[in-house]
């Protein structure tokens, strides 16, 4: 598969570095998830896709709540990692600008702290539209705000990987495009350190 060089990001400085793949699995596994899918758990739906899925770690979330999980990322070694951890678990690689599934395949479609690391998010936007049948869920820890921030970051340990504040009026323009709308917003509060910062919209087609 294809990929721009800013996808390569993870697969070449996070999968290859031990410290750096436990430091960010880490950084995953501090984000709380519980109240989001408190909040799904109530529309009662049956499948969820998570896009740019990474180590997986909402599976189980899903499980507990009889969602049927499936997951996708365009980094080979967290897909194989995930598929390791819950064999039997569809878990594919793929890029979300062009995901391996059909039109409105699955009832829920998430993608949480992946658009602020694309060049631009609207062609992953109308992606995840086409796949999701109910429900598109996005969540963000780089909040759209009123001036917008485009911005590859060079890490000090090498690699450079977008951390994009995309403006308001920019993304009301992609969900009008889309015909979304947004039924539900999800706020998670910084606690100790501005990743556990997260906001989460529930929208619908
Ligand atoms: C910050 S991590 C978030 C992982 C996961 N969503 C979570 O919250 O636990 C960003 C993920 O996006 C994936 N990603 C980046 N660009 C992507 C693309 N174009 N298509 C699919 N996945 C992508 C990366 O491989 C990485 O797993």
């Amino acid at each position: 598969m294809e990929r721009l060089d800013c996808e390569r990001y993870w697969e070449d400085q996070i999968c290859k570095d031990r410290h750096r793949f436990a430091e960010f699995q880490s950084c995953l596994e501090r984000n709380p998830r519980e109240r989001i899918y408190d909040a799904l758990k109530t529309y009662g739906h049956k499948t969820l896709l998570d896009v740019g899925c990474g180590l997986a770690i909402d599976y189980e979330y899903c499980r507990d709540i009889q969602i049927e999980y499936s997951g996708v990322d365009i980094t080979e070694s967290f897909v194989l990692t995930a598929q390791q951890k819950y064999p039997g678990v569809e878990i594919k690689v793929g890029r979300i600008q062009d995901l391996p599934f059909e039109n409105e395949e699955k009832d829920i479609v998430m993608v949480r702290s992946v658009f602020e690391h694309l060049p631009e998010f609207e062609p992953a936007l109308t992606e995840l539209t086409r796949v999701a049948k109910h429900l598109v869920v996005i969540g963000w820890f780089l909040p759209p705000t009123d001036e917008e921030e485009i911005v590859l970051f060079k890490k000090q340990k090498g690699g450079s990987v977008y951390r994009n504040i995309y403006s308001k009026t920019r993304v009301a323009k992609a969900f009008k495009d889309n015909n979304l709308e947004i039924i539900e917003k999800i706020i998670i509060e910084k606690e100790d350190s501005s990743r556990n910062y997260m906001e989460t919209w529930v929208c619908r087609k």
